[in-house]
């Protein structure tokens, strides 16, 4: 980690004789679908008592099915949700994770430091949730410091641990994802490793029957015909579950817990997962984050005007920027050469080079990356610009001053960086390493620091943004079509 490459970049001239981009068209795996489907069909012989029971819950539950719970525990050095309803206790010593170091962090805040040696978790015993013939989803973060191995518990109720559907838990089983509510458990097929965040969930559809497991926001795994979860008592753990009689601990971090009595749709997991931050730059809350992370922003020398969609943000060159903390997977962040995407609109005021989008991983030093900017040799007319660290670069068409394009660039080290203007794909660079920084970094959008290794000119962009998309994936031509079609 903190690896640097610095390489003098000085003279931009060069940049077209070493740009290398090809417009082949190319399926981009971007990890939205899951083409693994693993279908578990269990016939169950379910006795009679049981049938009945089902039948006289499910007529009592259908008069409540519209009312929908949702649980959020944020884990920021709190127990409690965000209704202040589902108050929790640490167990055995249960602790938080502190933020001062590079990792873990999740979007923002803090998160549960568990030690699995203790038996620590948190448990939430009153009030009572009850999922009982009914759709839920579990959401959560989840990242641990050592291999996984053995079962490792995430979220748990259980009325019975040894009575079929009486007892509910997610967990690591190994190093895959395992859910179920005893005797009616699924489990997934991709391996987690260690050291790294990872979103988790679980969803059971009460109306097609259905449990399925979603490791990032991609289905992991699918069970069909599974009875609904029947346990009427018992408190919510997380970071430990009970399976038959055994109670295992998850060692490590969680954060961002969420339990929805509905079954959430792969799209909204998907997102969830991998929308690291959306910036409407709307009225009332013009700098907060839109999507599932509340990685908030803030600005320095810029205003609100109006915009593509509502309103937009307008840098007026030196000194005038927008940043936002949270990024654990972007070009210069935790990891080298994960998967990601920016999209946004801009309507330059100035063709004068700039810097659009940079990331960085501390407001105190000039340790960034600049990803895409403004070039122009004439000061007419200007090129959009992307760069990886350092190289390669892609040189875009040129655009017009007044006028709104939409600029998409994702990253996948199979496919290097892509360009997408007004949704139209430009240009690929190819497989191509992507450096990081070590850290959680912070976006930047306008110019704030001045970048030491690399080609995008370290200058003050004028003219205003809008819609601002970050994910933690390789977004699809079809995803950046719909973005730019807004
Ligand atoms: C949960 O419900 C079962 C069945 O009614 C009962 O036997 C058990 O004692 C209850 N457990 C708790 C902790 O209330
Ligand atoms: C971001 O703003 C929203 C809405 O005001 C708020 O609920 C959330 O807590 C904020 N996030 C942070 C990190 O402060
Ligand atoms: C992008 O779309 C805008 C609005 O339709 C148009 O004016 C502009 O010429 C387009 N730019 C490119 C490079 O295609």
């Amino acid at each position: 980690m903190g690896r640097e490459k610095i390489r003098k970049l000085n003279d931009v001239h060069d940049i077209p004789t070493i740009t290398k981009w090809s417009t082949r068209t190319k399926a981009i795996v971007g990890g939205s679908i899951a083409t693994a489907v693993v279908a578990v069909i269990i016939v169950a012989v379910v006795p009679p008592v049981v049938l009945l029971s089902q039948k006289q819950a499910s007529t009592v539950t259908s008069t409540q099915a519209s009312t929908v719970i949702s649980i959020y525990w944020c884990l920021d050095t709190l127990t409690s949700d965000s209704s202040n309803v589902y108050i929790g206790t640490l167990m055995n010593g249960a602790t938080y994770f502190s933020t001062t170091s590079s990792q873990p962090f999740v979007a923002y805040g803090q998160g549960l430091s568990l030690t699995s040696s203790s038996s620590q978790y948190m448990t939430i015993a009153t009030p009572f949730v009850d999922l009982t013939y009914k759709s839920f989803t579990i959401e959560t973060w989840i990242f641990s410091s050592a291999a996984y191995s053995g079962d490792s518990g995430i979220f748990g109720q259980c009325e019975c641990s040894s009575c079929s559907n009486q007892c509910l838990y997610l967990l690591v089983r190994g190093t895959s994802l395992y859910a179920g509510f005893t005797l009616n458990d699924i489990s997934g097929s991709s391996t987690l490793a260690a050291n790294l965040w990872y979103h988790v969930a679980f969803v059971y559809n009460y109306d097609t029957k259905q449990q399925i497991l979603y490791l990032n926001g991609v289905q992991d795994a699918i069970k069909s015909s599974a009875s609904p979860y029947q346990g009427v008592n018992g408190s919510i753990n997380i970071g430990s579950t009970l399976v038959f009689t055994i109670r295992n601990y998850f060692n490590g971090y969680i954060d961002n817990v969420k339990l929805t009595t509905r079954a959430k749709t792969a799209n909204e997991i998907l997102t969830a997962a991998t929308l690291a931050g959306y910036y409407s730059f709307d009225s009332p809350s013009p700098y907060n984050d839109n999507g599932p992370n509340g990685a908030n922003g803030t600005q320095n020398g810029a205003v609100i005007v109006s915009g593509y969609v509502n309103q937009a943000i307008r840098f007026t060159g030196s000194s005038s920027y927008f940043y936002a903390y949270g990024f654990f997977q972007v070009g210069y962040a935790v990891y080298a050469s994960k998967p990601f995407s920016v999209a946004l609109w801009i309507n330059p005021a100035s063709m004068t080079s700039s810097t659009i989008v940079q990331f960085s991983w501390s407001l105190t030093s000039s340790r960034c990356h600049n990803l895409m900017g403004l070039w122009s040799n004439t000061g007419i007319n200007g090129q959009i610009v992307v760069q990886g660290w350092a190289w390669p670069i892609i040189i875009g068409p040129f655009i017009s001053t007044g006028t709104w394009t939409h600029v998409s660039v994702t990253y996948s080290f199979t496919n290097g960086l892509t360009l997408y203007v007004n949704g139209t794909l430009f240009g690929s660079t190819g497989s191509v390493a992507f450096s990081n920084s070590g850290y959680i970094t912070y976006l930047q959008l306008g110019y704030m620091y001045s970048c030491t290794s690399n080609s995008i000119t370290n200058n003050g962009y004028q003219g205003s943004v809008d819609e601002v998309y970050i994910y933690s994936r390789e977004i699809t031509q079809a995803e950046v079509s719909a973005l730019a079609s807004v």
